[in-house]
């Protein structure tokens, strides 16, 4: 079915659009510089950073990585992000969660400098996204999400819009982007978590439903309106036997039941990862643009 939102089709024309302005940047002497700080070995975390490593070295981004060790003190921490605060090489710094458990992560969000917190993490980040003011840093993940549903031209000004998951990272800002009164959003926005009543009554409702609670193939056929646009934010593993490694990834959306009756669907993988790291890439060049050329705000 020609129904896919190709994730990575989108998210390679956003690096196009990327790396042209790596280009200016480069042309004014400036190498947009990103770190990444990743506390202990948790795998799925050495894989995230390694595919943006990889994504920053093919767009011209410089990047580095500093591995501290599980035990390290979040004092230490602290103190290596004030360090890369002040260095203008830096332009934006990225804290690959999760942090072990000794650690406060609204803490350590709140310590990188606004204007590098290319995760839009930061407090006032968030504020500036819910005030819907200028100049802050979007979260890679729900930006990600929107772009796609603009450049899919799916209709967003008085659209019925679910979102699934109330969490900092997806849900949350996901639903404050959409409801702005604004271009690209104007959508009525109803936002279920643990404990909303009648989930399934309010998809049903939908023109969009946008699914990020990290529950496996939670959103069924019956719980669509034909023709509704899904978007599939969830990773989850799930044990199979059948499988050499004994698990496999699947989303919060039962993909297969589902994709004949949507108007458009997300794979997962291939529709909402690539956006996310499209998204990080961008934030970090409109950081490195806001610190050197002088601009007040990113306006991409
Ligand atoms: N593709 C990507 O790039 C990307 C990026 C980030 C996250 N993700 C994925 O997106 C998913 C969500 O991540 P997150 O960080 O937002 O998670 P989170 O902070 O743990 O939030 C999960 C949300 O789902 C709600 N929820 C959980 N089970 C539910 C149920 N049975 N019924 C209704 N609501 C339920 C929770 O409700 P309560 O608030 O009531 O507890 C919570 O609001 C995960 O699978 C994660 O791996 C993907």
């Amino acid at each position: 079915m020609d129904n896919l939102i190709d994730g990575r089709r989108i998210a390679a024309t956003i690096h196009s659009e990327t790396v042209a302005r790596v280009g200016q940047l480069k042309d004014s002497g400036v190498t947009p510089g990103l770190v990444f700080i990743r506390v202990g070995e948790d795998p799925a975390s050495r894989v995230y950073v390694g595919m943006k490593e990889r994504k920053c070295h093919d767009l011209g981004i410089h990047s580095s990585t500093l591995v501290l060790e599980n035990d390290t003190s979040q004092s230490h921490l602290l103190g290596v992000l004030e360090e890369y605060n002040q260095d203008p090489r830096v332009h934006g710094i990225l804290v690959q969660a999760p942090l072990p458990r000794h650690m406060d992560e609204t803490v350590v969000y709140a310590t990188v400098n606004p204007s590098k917190d290319v995760d839009g993490f930061h407090p006032v980040n968030v504020g500036k996204l819910m005030l819907h003011q200028p100049g802050g840093f979007l979260p890679c993940t729900p930006a990600g999400v929107h772009e796609l549903l603009i450049r899919t031209d799916c209709p967003l000004e008085g659209a019925e819009v679910v979102v699934l998951g109330r969490g900092n990272i997806v849900g949350k800002p996901m639903a404050s982007m959409l409801m702005q009164k604004s271009k690209n959003a104007n959508a009525t926005v109803t936002l279920c978590h643990s404990r909303s009543r009648n989930i399934a009554e309010h998809c049903r409702r939908a023109d969009v439903i946008i699914a990020a609670l990290g529950v496996p193939e939670f959103v069924t056929e019956d719980m669509i309106k034909p023709g509704a646009v899904v978007i599939d934010v969830g990773v989850n593993r799930i044990s199979d036997p059948g499988s050499k490694t004994g698990s496999r990834l699947v989303g919060d959306i039962d993909f297969h039941a589902v994709q004949p009756k949507a108007g458009a669907i997300t794979p997962n993988p291939g529709g909402v990862g690539p956006m996310t790291i499209a998204m990080l890439m961008r934030n970090t060049v409109i950081a490195a643009e806001q610190q050197t050329l002088d601009i007040t705000g990113p306006d991409a």
